[in-house]
Parts: C-alpha cells; structure tokens; sequence
C-alpha cells in the first residue's frame, strides 16, 4: 500500500526517503487511523421488501388511485421523474413525458424538483427532503421533526419510514383536491392525524 501510494521514491536507488515519502507515511497512518468496522448489514426480511415495492408502484395509495410513488421516483428516471418540477395528482404519463390532464387538471406543479432516492433507508440519512423538515430529532415524538400537524403516531424504523408519511396527505402529490375523495377532504381540512383524520 505504501509503496504504490509513494510510487519511484521507494525505487529510488540512493535509498533516501524523500519529502513525499514522508508525507504519504503520514498520510497513511492517519487513514489507517480511521479505519474502522462498517456496521452491521440490517436484518432483511424478504416479505417486506416485497410489501414495500408492491406499495411504492401501487396507486392504492393515493386518493384517487391515479398516483403511486414510482410515478414520481420511477427507476427508469434514476428514481425521479425527469421533470424539473413534477405534475402529481392529476396528471397523466411517465417521466419528462407526464402531463396535465384537462379534466382533472392539477390546483398546482409540485413546487420543488423530484430528488432520487437511492440508499435512503441507510442509517446514516437522518435528515431529509430539501429543506430537511423530516428530521432525526431525540425531542420528538417517536424521534423525528416532522412538519406542523404531521407529527408521527407509531414508531418507524426510521427517517425514510418517517417521510413517507407526507406525499399520500399531500393534495399536489398523491391526496387529490376537496370533494374528490376522503382523504383529501381531511386533508383540505387539516384532519392528518387521529381517527377519521387523512392517515387513519
Ligand atoms: C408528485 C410527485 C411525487 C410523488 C407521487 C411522491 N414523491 Fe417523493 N418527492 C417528491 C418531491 C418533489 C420531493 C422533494 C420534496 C421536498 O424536499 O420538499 C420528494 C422527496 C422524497 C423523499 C426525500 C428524498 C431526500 O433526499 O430527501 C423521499 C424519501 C420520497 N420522496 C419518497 C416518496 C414515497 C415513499 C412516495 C410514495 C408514498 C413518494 N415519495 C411520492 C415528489 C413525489
């Protein structure tokens, strides 16, 4: 490892270790230094993966069963969309080629762009969407920040777990508009949580 790191100063033929052998010993020991185990891979349970990719392609989860994550994070988009601002609830197509439909044409585009998701559910993201208002935080109820009136009601395995909660009670993203179906009209409502509330 030292030798390839300092390259023709080992093969020099005077023997004397030169400034770059010096600082790439240095540079090594402090690598080494750091080096430490990498956690424990998670416990994988082949069911839920499966429950969990069912649900991510399944409109079922949205109001008007027109929407599903992947509609928004599909992986023949790297996991997002293609568009720089997507089109939610309403909309019609895949990807750079999703557009509004006349009929039940959108209130609005979603206001920010699509982010990808690999890796997420790793432990190390505790933090996330652009403005990191889903939020590993010990203060918290069930240990996450999470926005105003969307507090978590149940434990989940984490940050990931924690955010999926919010595009199905969005009405952009996934709820659909008052007067088109029961959870969109908690959601108009402000009835998140609780019973009869949109996550109920
Ligand atoms: C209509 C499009 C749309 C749909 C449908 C959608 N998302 Fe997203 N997703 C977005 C946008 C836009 C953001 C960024 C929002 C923000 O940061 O405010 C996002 C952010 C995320 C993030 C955070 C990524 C990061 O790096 O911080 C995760 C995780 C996620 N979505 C998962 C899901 C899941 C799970 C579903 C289904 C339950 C879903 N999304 C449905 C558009 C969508």
């Amino acid at each position: 490892m030292l030798c390839l790191i300092v390259g023709r100063d080992v093969g020099d033929t005077n023997m004397k270790p030169s400034r770059n052998v010096y600082l790439a010993s240095a540079l090594l020991l402090t690598s080494v230094g750091s080096v430490s185990a990498i956690d424990a891979t998670p416990q994988v349970q082949t069911e839920m993966i499966a429950l969990g990719r069912d649900l991510f392609f399944d409109p079922i989860l949205s109001g008007n069963k027109n929407i599903s994550c992947a509609t928004c994070h599909h992986p023949e988009f790297g996991t997002s969309d293609g568009l720089s601002l997507g089109i939610g609830e309403g909309g019609t197509g895949l990807g750079p080629d999703r557009t509004e439909l006349a009929a039940s044409a959108p209130k609005e585009r979603v206001p920010r762009n699509a982010p990808a998701l690999f890796n997420l559910g790793l432990a190390e993201f505790t933090t996330l969407l652009h403005d990191g208002r889903v939020a590993a935080d010990p203060n918290a109820p069930f240990g996450f920040a999470m926005p105003k009136g969307q507090e978590l009601e149940r434990p989940v395995s984490g940050a990931l777990a924690a955010q999926a909660h919010l595009p199905v009670t969005s009405a952009t993203e996934m709820a659909g508009q008052p007067g088109e179906n029961d959870v969109a009209d908690a959601v108009a409502e402000g009835r998140i949580l609780g019973p009869g509330g949109a996550r109920d």
